[in-house]
Formats: structure tokens, sequence, C-alpha cells
């Protein structure tokens, strides 16, 4: 990386992002307004793919990887990487909390499901396939239950995704096709964070 592109201002996007994020939540906006505000503010994050350190965007050759980016100091939100390798997918899930989805890099599909009155879930809709840029949501209110695949089986794709918790500590649910289901922390794949925070060499900095 070059003297004038030091990795604190290449992830001046996400710094920019998470103070944007922060001064929504401030507000005590409902949660349809974190949903449209909030995505219009990732759809933005997401359409630049030049910010995403490389640390934060390597697959596992057998798990797609949930790296996160960031969490809010009073766990209000974070903020994860989502990689995918080629042909990998979640099993059916829920969040338990509102999530904006923001494509950065390849595609995904994600498939809703509902849960049927025998407990076993069952396809409702057709998938929804996420091209660079785009942005979804999920949440308890519209819809909180899919599974997501790469889109493609050659070659790595990355998501970026904002949760209403601290999402890696939060207790929820995989739905085994066969019915009924499991509860699960998911955790986080990596131990160190992304610092966006040097701002000793901007210009704007006091
Ligand atoms: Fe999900």
């Amino acid at each position: 990386m070059s003297e004038s592109s030091t990795p604190a201002q290449a992830l001046t996007p996400l710094r920019d992002f998470i103070t944007a994020f922060s001064a929504l939540l401030d507000q005590h906006p409902d949660e349809a307004r974190i949903r449209e505000e909030g995505g219009s503010l990732l759809a933005k994050l997401v359409s630049r793919d030049d910010w995403l350190p490389d640390a934060y965007a390597q697959p596992h050759p057998e798990y797609y990887q949930q790296m996160l980016l960031h969490c809010d100091s009073a766990e209000r939100f974070s903020i994860v990487s989502f990689v995918w390798g080629p042909g990998q997918r979640t099993p059916i899930h829920n969040h338990t909390v509102w999530g904006l989805i923001g494509m950065l890099r390849g595609a995904e599909y994600s498939q809703p499901f509902v849960i049927d009155a025998d407990g076993t879930p069952r396809p409702h809709g057709e998938a929804v396939r996420l091209e660079p840029g785009r942005v979804e949501a999920v949440s308890p209110a519209i819809g909180d239950i899919h599974r997501v695949h790469n889109a493609f089986d050659d070659r790595v794709s990355i998501s970026i995704h904002v949760y209403g918790a601290n999402i890696g500590a939060v207790r929820r649910h995989v739905f085994p096709e066969t019915g009924g289901s499991k509860s699960f922390i998911s955790g986080y794949s990596n131990s160190t964070l992304p610092n966006p925070w040097d701002r000793s060499k901007d210009p704007a900095a006091s």
C-alpha cells in the first residue's frame, strides 16, 4: 500500500459507515426506519469494493466465514463480512434481530422459509439473488428465516451484514429440513479487527 493510501485511509468508507449508523441509532428510530435509512447507508458502503482488507476476505475451504468488522460499544449493532467459498451455504436459520445484507463481491441467493404447523421448514416465495450493491433485510417483523448460498461454484462471494445486536453472541436457531430446531450461538471466525481509527495522516485530523 502506498504512502498516499494508508490502511486506515483505505478504511474510510467503513469508518464513515460506522459513524453514520451510530448517529442514526442515536435518534432511536423504529425498526422500519433502521431498515430503510440504515439500508441506504449500507448500499453506499457496498457501492464500492475497494476497502475490505484482504485479511477479512479470505474463504475457508470447508466453512463460510463470519468475520466481525466492528461491534458498537453498546452492542446496538455489529458489522460482519460474510465470506463464501465456492458453493458454500448456510443451514436454514433465523437471526432474532433485524439484519441488513449488502452484497459486496460475487453474488448470493437467499431463500426465505416459514415453519409449518408440523415444525418442518417450507420455502416461502422465490429465492432472491443479490448482486453487488444490492441490500436485503431480515427480521422477526418481516421474515427472519432463510438459507443463503454462494451463487457461484467457482469463486468467492462476499456480503457485508449489519445486525441489531452483537450477532456472534446471540442465541438463535437452525431448522433441519426434517423438522424441529437446534439453538446455536455463531461466534466469529476472526479474533482481531480492522482498524479504521488511525486518522494521523488524515488532513482533516485535528
Ligand atoms: Fe442469515
